[in-house]
């Protein structure tokens, strides 16, 4: 069994697509904590209602930047993860941080990066006039929201669309990618090769299909 711990921030969406995911689809991994720096985040809720352990590491009970996140590293740690998953968390990471839990650590990110890094990535496609956008999950490194991609989803932007329109559409589209994603990580499919990530192909399926 492999460890998940899940940071959030908010609302948890993309977090509970991952725990239904996991449980519906007997993934060999345990959700094995959920993790916010908000005690009002909403998500926590949901994951206390299906027997997840939670903690809050508040950043704002910390000075700096680096002694929260040595103080979150040290709450993840004892959930010995194989994996950290951020779902919606809203914070800059220092790169110790992030050094730490190199090549284990996913973040999705609502745009197709490296377009529209940072925040109100759908107002930004938008006022770009883009015909599609969608979300990328990606290994973290210590360069906001850049990082090896693992994948995307596409979708259209469409006539009359508004910020919020665009945001739920790409969200349905988060809640299949990013539980695929954590799928293929914890089935060892992902590799990080140079900077690129090399998907295996699914136990019992032939690497490349013949016409
Ligand atoms: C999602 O759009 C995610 O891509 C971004 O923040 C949002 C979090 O939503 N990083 P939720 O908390 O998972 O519902």
């Amino acid at each position: 069994m492999k460890n998940i711990v899940i940071l959030i921030s908010g609302r948890g969406s993309n977090m509970e697509a991952v725990v239904h995911a996991a449980r519906n689809e007997q993934w060999p991994a345990r959700i094995a904590a959920v993790i916010s720096n908000r005690a009002d985040a909403k998500g926590l809720a949901f994951a206390a209602a299906h027997g997840i352990p939670t903690a809050v590491v508040a950043n704002k009970a910390y000075p700096s930047r680096e002694q929260f996140d040595a103080a979150l590293q040290q709450v993840i740690d004892g959930f010995a993860p194989d994996l950290v998953v951020l779902a919606g968390f809203m914070r800059i990471l220092t790169p110790a941080f992030v050094e730490h839990y190199a090549g284990r650590m996913l973040n999705i990110h609502p745009s197709l990066l490296p377009l529209f890094p940072g925040l109100h990535t759908h107002q930004q496609a938008l006022d770009a006039g883009e015909t599609v956008h969608g979300a990328t999950v990606h290994f973290v490194t210590a360069e906001l929201d850049h990082g090896p991609v693992v994948d995307q989803a596409v979708v259209p932007v469409l006539p009359g669309d508004t910020e919020a329109s665009l945001a739920a559409r790409v969200l349905v589209q988060e809640h299949v990618l990013y539980p695929r994603a954590i799928r293929m990580f914890i089935e060892g499919r992902l590799t990080i090769d140079n900077g690129t990530v090399q998907i295996a192909a699914a136990p019992g399926v032939p690497a490349t299909a013949s016409a």
